[in-house]
Order: structure tokens, then sequence, then C-alpha cells
């Protein structure tokens, strides 16, 4: 979908379909649709009333007037009018006008309260996310596509905020689309190696910085953690680094960390084959931090950010790593598999020393599938926050607030650290049936030290099991948006 910016009045815009906004407590028609109304004689408020059309946050309606179709969409009442409502709205406005079958869409930049800027990327972030489509295993591509957004503005002293929003929107949602594609493909075309080229591909057109580890190179940098959980599959693991630098004055460096493990089969505790079914997905944070990375040179924030992903696949073999094992992690920590399963927390250890030791950040934020407890907790709506810097823990809660993410914080209770100690190693990698998100989140701030660092289990929200207001079926990139909106603050 291509998106243009055009400075008219809603009517005179050449379109296939309008999408307008209108709230629920208007009591006549804002001027774009009073215009349109009566240019069609009156029949838009007969058809409103006819319809019954309340202007609910979320309902959408339309008509045909002047040759073309107006899509209504609801807002709900002015004063509780949010980003949220207005990329919910702008996703089921573009996506009816699609199915009827329009090729060019115009919409208003919907709502008010909001900053113009605010406004348009929110409606460009819902027109994107919202008509996401994964086809590339389908013979038959869907037919009924939307080519182009025209973003509508037509007052000039709002132009350049509509620019820089438009741009940020699209920016944020093609990020979170490339993460949902990765995600989206399966584990047999989606290797460690896939995910390296990926990257490598990524750093060349982008001019970022890319060092990909191979296991000779995690070996010597005693990333036995990491390489245990590789161990059971012929897939190669890959540990890829990417960095980006700003051009100007930066303020701080930060090292965001994604969960890569391309199939999760459960190793030598295999899962079963429920518990197995979506499990191409627990590379997501790795896809989201890919996705961030991509997102970076244009969005062009004062940070320099470096992303790393420990890429491996978790399988069972003659070879792979067994119940009892002990391995040695990067900063010479010792861990007793009390489970194959909990392999994640084992690559990011890895992942989290390397950080450390290499990177030198100023704060480390990992995002990964980590832990089902935190499914049970929070649902497939809510990532689990987890920190050992309460202010950064704040500044994302608010970035997440802002991308329309849910995030929870859950506490890092520290009596819990004796429920994953070990008789034989320093730490055993799982802790029983108590408290599983936290317990893993407590795993990985032994490894995290005196950095400030932050926890996304996105295990729940990662991949969704019915069409949301954002997403179809299947991955949603979250992570993304609140991220990049954390680095851009
Ligand atoms: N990748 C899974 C976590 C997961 C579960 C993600 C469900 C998405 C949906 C992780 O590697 C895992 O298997 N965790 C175990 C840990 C346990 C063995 C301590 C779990 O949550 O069951
Ligand atoms: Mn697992
Ligand atoms: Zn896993």
């Amino acid at each position: 979908m291509k998106i243009a910016i055009v400075q008219e009045r809603l009517e005179d815009v050449t379109a296939d379909a309008l999408v307008v906004g209108l709230y629920a407590d208007d009591k006549k028609l804002p001027e774009g649709l009073a215009r349109l109304d009566r240019a069609t004689g009156g029949q838009m408020k007969r058809v409103l009333v006819a319809e019954r059309f309340k202007a609910k946050a979320g309902q959408v309606t339309h008509l045909h007037a002047d040759g073309r179709r107006v899509v209504v969409v609801g807002l709900g009442p002015r004063a509780e009018i949010a980003a949220e409502t207005l990329r919910r709205a702008a996703a089921a406005g573009v996506r009816r006008a699609r199915d009827l079958g329009a090729r060019v869409v115009a919409a208003e930049v919907l709502g008010e309260r909001l900053t113009a800027r605010q406004r348009a990327q929110a409606l460009v972030e819902g027109a994107l996310l919202g008509t996401y489509a994964f086809e590339r295993y389908k013979r038959e591509k869907a037919e009924r596509v939307v080519g182009e957004l025209r973003v509508v503005e037509a007052d000039a002293r709002r132009a350049r905020d509509v620019a820089d929003g438009v741009r940020r929107g699209e920016t944020f949602a093609r990020a979170a689309a490339l993460a949902r594609d990765l995600i989206n493909t399966p584990a047999k075309d989606l290797s460690p190696t896939d995910l390296a080229r990926t990257a490598t591909e990524l750093a060349k057109d982008r001019r970022l910085g890319v060092k990909i580890l191979d296991r000779a190179e995690c070996r010597k940098l005693g990333m036995d953690a990491f390489l245990g959980v590789a161990a059971g599959s012929d897939e190669p693991p890959k540990f890829i680094h990417l960095t980006y630098v700003p051009a100007g004055r930066k303020r701080k460096r930060v090292a965001l960390i994604g969960k890569g493990v391309t199939f999760d089969s459960g190793g030598l505790d295999l899962k079963t084959a429920d518990g197995m079914l979506h499990m191409k997905d627990d590379m997501a944070g790795a896809a989201a931090v890919l996705g961030i990375m991509q997102a970076l040179p244009a969005l062009r924030p004062p940070v320099e950010v470096h992303g790393l992903i420990a890429a491996t696949e978790n399988m069972p073999s003659g070879s792979a790593i067994r119940p009892g094992d002990v391995l040695r992690a990067m900063n010479g920590t010792t861990i007793e598999i009390g489970n194959t399963d909990a392999e994640g927390r084992l690559t990011l250890a890895d992942a989290l020393c390397y950080a450390v030791s290499h990177v030198k950040p100023d704060e480390i934020v990992d995002v990964a599938t980590l832990t089902g407890a935190c499914v049970v907790a929070l649902g497939p709506l809510c990532v689990g926050l987890m920190a050992n810097d309460q202010a950064l823990a704040g500044r994302l809660l608010k970035a997440g607030e802002s991308a329309g993410e849910r995030l929870w914080q859950l506490p890092l209770v520290d009596e819990y650290r004796e429920l994953f100690k070990s008789d034989v190693a320093d730490l055993n990698n799982t802790g029983g049936r108590h408290a599983g998100a936290i317990t893993a989140g407590l795993f990985l701030k032994e490894f995290a030290g005196k950095t400030p660092w932050a926890h996304l289990d996105i295990a729940g929200p990662a991949f969704t099991e019915k069409d949301l207001p954002l997403a179809p079926k299947g991955a949603t990139g979250v992570g993304v948006r609140t991220l990049l909106a954390y680095l851009a603050e």
C-alpha cells in the first residue's frame, strides 16, 4: 500500500472510497461529512439514521454517494478519544473500503484532541496493520487490495506535522509487518541461518553494522549455554549482532536482545502436540528486534542501538543436551538442566553476558516468548514486563501506552530465587510450578549484572488465534512499536 498526502477537502479528493470518522456525541455531522451530505441531498444523514449508526468505537457502515463509497467509522465519545481508537477505526474503515473493492482510499486525519502528528501516525498504522496479510504459501492471492491510501489534511498549517506522523506511522507499521512475516514463516523456511541472512541483508540495505558469529566463534567466547540448546539440531546456530549508530550526538547506548529459537520442540523433554503446534513463533523476540533495526535508519533516534540474537533450534536427538547436564554460560555461571524445554533462558543468558561484556550498554531490553506461565498469568493480550530498574520499567510502560500495546509489570520477588537453586551447579534452569514467568525473569536477571535491564515476556501476545482489530490470525509483531516508541523518546 502506497501512502500519499493530499491537501484538499475530503469531498474533492479523487478516490474509490472515502473513510470518515464520526464521534458518538456529535449532534450534527462534521464539516466534511456535512458537505458530502448536502452534495447527495441529505442522503447521508438518512442512511445513518436508518442504520441506527451510533458511532460507537469500532462501528462501521458505508453508503454510496456521488459515485463513490463513503465509509463511516465510529470514534466513540469525543472525550475518550485515544490514538488506539483511531488506529482501530482506521483499520476497520480501510478494511471495509477494501472489501467493497476500492483500490484508492482517501481518509481524513480522523479525530481531534490528539496532535495532528499523532493522528496521522495512528491513521497510517491502523491502515497498514489492519490490512496485513501473509500470503506467501497461497496459490490464490487476495484480489481486493488497497493500492494507495491518500491521507487528507486540508489545513496547510498542519502539513508538516501530518507528514511527520505519516512517515512515522509507515516506519512503525512496516517494521511490525517485517516481524510478522518472519514469525509466520514456517521453521523449515526460517532456520537460524535464514535469520542471519535476513540480518545481513537488512544491514546492507540500511547501512547498519552486522556481525554473525558461527558455532566455533561462539564456543571461543564461552557461550556453552547457547550452544547447549543448539546441540540437538542439525541446523547450525548463529549469533547475530546488528548495530545502528546515529549520525549526530548520541544520548545513550541500548542493547536489544531477541529470543531467536526458530523452532521449539522442547528438546528431549518433548512438548505435547498441542504445545508444539505454534512453536515456529519462538523467534518472535528476534523478529521484533529485526523489525526495529530495519526502522532505525528512517526513524533516526539519537541512541546507539545493538540488536542481539542467539539463533538456534531446540530439537531432540542423540546429540541433544539431557536433563541433568550442566552447562557453563559465558560469564562462568554453571547451569543444571532441569528441563530441556526451558531453553530460552539459556540462549538469553549468553546473549546477556555478551551484551554486558562486549557492548557495555547503558541499558538492556530483552524480548522473548519465554514462558507458558506468563500466558496463564496475563492471557493472550498482555506483555509481561520485569526489570531490575524501575525508571526503565516506567519508560517502557509509557511507550507501551503510546503504541497501544499492553504491558503489565510483574514483581521480581527476590526470595523466589531459591526456587531455582541447584544441588550440583550455580543455578537450575527450571523453577517449578510457582510464578513461572517471574522465576524465568529472575534467572535472566542473574546475567544482567549491574546494567539496567528490562525483560518483555511476549509468549501470550506474540501470536493470535483469532483476528484482532490490528492483526489477523497469526503473528502480531508485538513489541516492535513499543520499543520504537521507547527509542524515539
Ligand atoms: N517457548 C516456550 C514458551 C511458550 C509457551 C511460548 C507457550 C509461547 C506459548 C518456552 O521455551 C518453554 O517451553 N517454556 C517452558 C518452561 C518450563 C519448562 C520451565 C514452559 O513455559 O512451559
Ligand atoms: Mn521451550
Ligand atoms: Zn521456547
